[in-house]
């Protein structure tokens, strides 16, 4: 069994000509030089969701859509998500909120931390993602990227996210690998006392 905790990057956005693809290929760049992690992007263009309409919220039963199922499945391949998150009006991206709204067992009790960008470098953003991985009984970690003011407006325009913001990012994956380790042993005790004895 692979000790490599499998980290999935997830962009909130979707638009044409978004942002998110910098800060996503500079945190995988980071993620690349751990030995500990394998980092795989996640992209929610290439997993379309229809609006939520289930009959019940995931954590009572099953989803019925196919796309949901999918999604879901997808999400319990991963140990730990580092969501790329944009602010739109002092929140999440809709596209985002509906993704976590589609997943349940495969968000559950795994860590989950943000590179954040935005005038504010993302900030309320991410308060109010934190809350809602609260209720989807996700680990949210206090470790955070935040690009903004002259940094985020330097980049937008299409200049490098500068090396002060590396130790941020240290230590947001950091923490998100302590997390995704401790969970996941756990999740393989579980497993392992369920396994019928062998005879
Ligand atoms: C619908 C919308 C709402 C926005 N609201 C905010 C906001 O509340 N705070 C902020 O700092 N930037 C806001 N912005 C600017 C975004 O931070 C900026 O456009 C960023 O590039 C969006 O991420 P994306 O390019 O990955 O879509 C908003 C942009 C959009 C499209």
């Amino acid at each position: 069994m692979s000790d490599t905790l499998k980290i999935a990057i997830i962009p909130s956005t979707t638009r044409p000509g978004r942002f998110a693809d910098k800060p996503m290929a500079w945190i995988r760049d980071m993620m690349d030089a751990r030995p500990d992690m394998q980092a795989e992007i996640v992209d929610l263009r290439d997993h379309p969701l229809p609006f939520f309409d289930e009959t019940a919220p995931l954590s009572a039963k099953p989803a019925e859509n196919a796309a949901a199922l999918e999604w879901d499945a997808k999400l319990k391949g991963y140990d730990g998500f580092v969501v790329v998150l944009a602010e739109y009006n002092h929140s999440l991206p809709a596209v985002l909120k509906n993704a976590l709204d589609y997943g349940f067992e495969g968000w559950k009790h795994k860590p989950v931390g943000a590179v954040a960008y935005g005038g504010s470098g993302g900030s309320r953003a991410l308060e109010h993602l934190r809350l809602v991985a609260i209720n989807l009984r996700m680990v949210p970690v206090g470790g955070a990227v935040h690009i903004g003011g002259g940094d985020f407006m330097a980049a937008a325009k299409g200049g490098e996210l500068p090396a002060h913001l590396e130790p941020s990012a240290r230590g947001l994956l950091d923490e998100v690998a302590w997390w995704a380790a401790a969970s996941r042993d756990k999740r393989r005790t579980a497993v392992r006392a369920q396994a019928p004895a062998a005879e």
